[in-house]
């Protein structure tokens, strides 16, 4: 039987989603019983925004994953009758605790509502809504986010919302003590900012989706949200690193963008027990969607839509800023020796790689790096430095051939000197990130059929080593 990626050249090999449907954000990510839980908002039936359920992988070492059946499903005529929408799970005395928002026709609000499962596999529903309805005065209610106050024990709760004066906001609750997760009292708004466009140009009057909250010890943290513009289509994922305040709220001056790409929404944190921050988002489809959750002919033809990225650890630096790199757990895909390690100055080919690829980059001047993959050399996803500020410029104007994929510029920051990148590149995906912590995520789609190639352009220096990727042997997805 051949993989969902021989079959469809765009469909990735290691980054998680089901063989057909759509995916969008990570939700419930936690370590349960031994495994990490990856769940994500799915529609098993079409390749379009709606009905959404929880679909679910587990893993025991973040490379080995397993689809499991549906978690949640809507309940017909039930409070989540029109969608299980996006929250966060947490593992406490052997159950696994979800909490998800329930969307119902006619409620312009989604009701947080929770289910468990001592299996991790199957779920039952807690009857009833845990928090029924938004406090007075927000426009916009939902998207569950609960973590541990490692303080007092007690388990806190943030939601996405909207203030009725146009500040995107996360608001806050607190559980009755550390064995309970049914009572919560609400605390007030946790973090909020003026409507003004966040990094990327998107309108946070909508309000703030799948807010996060990312402790980094000592009272120091940031909060992750999300927001874009459906007017405009400008999206953006912001990160407000600050510091938790003595009545229990958070404050920040400035937001920092979390990715410099266009693909890149709704990430998610997974604390995990070494310490680390474990982060995955929704990489969603550049094909011929009008606009973000309305797919066109090509993404229906293909019959799946949207993917989650890889796993990423995220931390604070000394300068306050947020970093990621890559979990490093990633570093065993590597199919053994390097396929491909040249260096030298001036335009170049370097040789091939697979559509499952692992690159170490430098370039410095105006180096750069295309990754052609017809046989013309017309079609190819270039990445190279601008010696004027620094910024690796990745540019996907030429990367099809296909007139529908969507086409454009952006710009990472990377610093004096040469810039160091590592790239994960797969089928139809590529994230980018810096030395210093910066990511660009986007996606990509390659119709030219020719086995992909590197070549490097300008004048500057250059050195590239490049893995192939490959799933662990049982782990392939059908
Ligand atoms: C973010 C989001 C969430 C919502 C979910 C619905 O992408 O809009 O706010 O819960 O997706 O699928």
């Amino acid at each position: 039987m051949s993989t969902a990626s021989e079959r469809d050249p765009h469909f990735p090999a290691l980054h998680l989603r089901p063989p057909t449907g759509w995916v969008n954000d990570p939700n419930g990510l936690v370590l349960h019983d031994g495994k990490y839980h990856v769940f994500f908002q799915y529609n098993p039936h079409s390749a379009r925004h709606a009905d959404m359920h929880w679909g679910h992988f587990a893993s025991p070492d973040l490379l080995h994953w397993e689809l499991l059946p549906i978690a949640l499903a809507p309940t017909e005529g039930g409070e989540d009758a029109e969608g299980v929408w996006s929250g966060n799970a947490v593992s406490r005395d052997g159950t696994l605790t979800a909490f998800y928002s329930a969307k119902r026709p006619g409620r312009w609000y989604q009701p947080i509502a929770s289910a468990t499962s001592t299996d991790g596999v199957h779920f039952t529903k807690h009857e009833g809504l845990l928090i029924p309805e938004p406090a007075p005065g927000l426009r916009m209610f939902r998207d569950p986010y609960v973590w541990r106050d490692q303080s007092d024990g007690r388990w806190r709760m943030l939601v996405g919302a909207a203030l009725e004066d146009g500040r995107g906001a996360a608001v806050h609750y607190a559980s009755a003590g550390p064995d309970d997760l049914t009572d919560w009292t609400y605390q007030g708004v946790f973090f909020a900012h003026a409507p003004a466009p966040l990094p990327g140009g998107a309108n946070t009057e909508e309000g703030w989706e799948c807010a996060q909250y990312a402790p980094f010890g000592g009272g120091r943290g940031a909060v992750l949200v999300s927001a874009w513009d459906p007017e405009t289509g400008a999206q953006c994922t912001a990160a407000w690193p600050g510091r938790e305040t003595p009545d229990g709220g958070f404050t920040s001056d400035t937001p920092q963008r979390l990715d410099h790409g266009p693909d890149f929404y709704a990430p998610a944190l997974l604390p995990v027990p070494d310490g680390r921050l474990l982060m995955w988002a929704w990489i969603w489809e550049a094909r011929d969607e009008p606009y973000v959750g309305a797919p066109g002919e090509w993404t229906d033809q293909a019959g799946w839509a949207g993917m989650l990225s890889l796993p990423r650890e995220l931390t604070l630096g000394d300068d306050g800023t947020l970093r990621q790199r890559p979990a490093r757990e990633l570093d065993k895909l590597r199919t053994g020796d390097r396929c491909l390690h040249a260096h030298g100055q001036g335009p170049a080919g370097l040789g091939t790689v697979s559509p499952a690829a692992d690159l170490e980059v430098r370039l410095a001047g105006d180096a750069g790096l295309r990754l052609v993959t017809d046989a013309q050399g017309h079609e190819y996803l270039s990445l190279h430095r601008d010696p004027a500020t620094g910024d690796v410029v990745v540019d996907r104007s030429r990367a099809s051939l296909d007139a529908r994929a969507k086409r454009g510029a952006w710009r990472l920051p990377a610093g004096e000197g040469e810039a160091q990148l590592r790239v994960l590149l797969d089928h139809s995906v590529a994230e980018v990130f810096t030395a210093e912590g910066q990511a660009l995520t986007l996606r990509f789609y390659p119709v030219g059929r020719a086995a992909w190639r590197l070549e490097t352009t300008g004048q500057g220096s250059y050195a590239v080593a490049a893995w192939d990727l490959t799933v662990p042997a049982g782990a392939e997805r059908r």
